[in-house]
């Protein structure tokens, strides 16, 4: 894969013991997990790195056109250098993201993210998963995980915009742990939902879904 320069590309840069070499500094290894969905296939989620911008580049590209109406409630973006530097660059604090891999192709199959909002203590939160892999759970786990990292780096609330009628949106919102705020106006929603320390937030604990364990440092992804 072709790195495209990100922050984490430094060859120079001192690494704490047990950081992976082509890992950015402070890479949240402990994000790494293989979770088992609601339909026996298996995924690994990690935190993203500058390494899958290619990968990330050719998801946008090739998304139908609903997926990215709904994900970024416009049309396609332009997906140049400088946007998949920034969407695949991140602190791993104030902005986080997680994706996940199907383990035999190695294929990118979701992406969730928070971003910093207008408020202290509150980040933007989106999704999106690979139609062929919906409805057993991923975006579930995706926020669970994302929401656990927010609740670590201070923040309390995530915030949100959505298409009105996006249903897996609503039933993710609906079944957060606190009830969220959620105000609509000409088919755009925008919600707020507070994060408990320590809370799965976002999403029903699904028996059997979103069973995860850890995963060391070495192997794919
Ligand atoms: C929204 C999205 C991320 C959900 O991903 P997912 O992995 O399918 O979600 P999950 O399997 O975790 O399901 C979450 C909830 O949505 C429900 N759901 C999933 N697909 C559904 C559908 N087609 N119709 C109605 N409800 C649906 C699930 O039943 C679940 O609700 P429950 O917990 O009450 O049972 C996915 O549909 C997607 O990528 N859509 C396009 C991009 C987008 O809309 N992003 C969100 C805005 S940023």
């Amino acid at each position: 894969m072709t790195d495209l320069g990100g922050r984490g590309a430094n060859p120079r840069a001192v690494r704490p013991a047990g950081q992976t070499a082509d890992l950015p500094p402070g890479y949240p290894q402990e994000y790494r997990r293989v979770a088992t969905l609601r339909d026996g296939r298996s995924v690994l989620i990690r935190p993203i790195q500058p390494s899958d911008a290619p990968a990330l580049a050719e998801a946008i590209e090739s998304a139908d056109a609903d997926t990215i109406r709904r994900r970024f409630l416009g049309g396609h973006p332009q997906v140049t250098p400088e946007l998949l530097d920034y969407l695949t660059t991140v602190d791993y604090t104030s902005r986080f993201a997680l994706v996940a891999v199907e383990p035999a192709r190695q294929r990118g199959v979701a992406v969730a993210r928070y971003e910093p909002a207008e408020q202290d203590g509150t980040a933007d939160v989106a999704v999106a998963v690979t139609p062929g892999w919906r409805d057993v759970g991923l975006a579930t786990e995706l926020l669970r995980m994302l929401a656990q990292a927010a609740s670590e780096r201070g923040i309390h609330t995530f915030t949100g915009t959505y298409l009105a009628d996006n249903r897996p949106v609503t039933a993710l919102i609906n079944d957060a742990d606190e009830p969220a705020n959620r105000v609509t106006s000409r088919g755009i929603a925008e919600f707020s939902v507070p994060l408990p320390p320590g809370s799965r937030a976002l999403g029903p604990d699904h028996e059997g879904t979103g069973n995860t364990r850890a995963q060391g440092s070495s192997g794919p992804g």
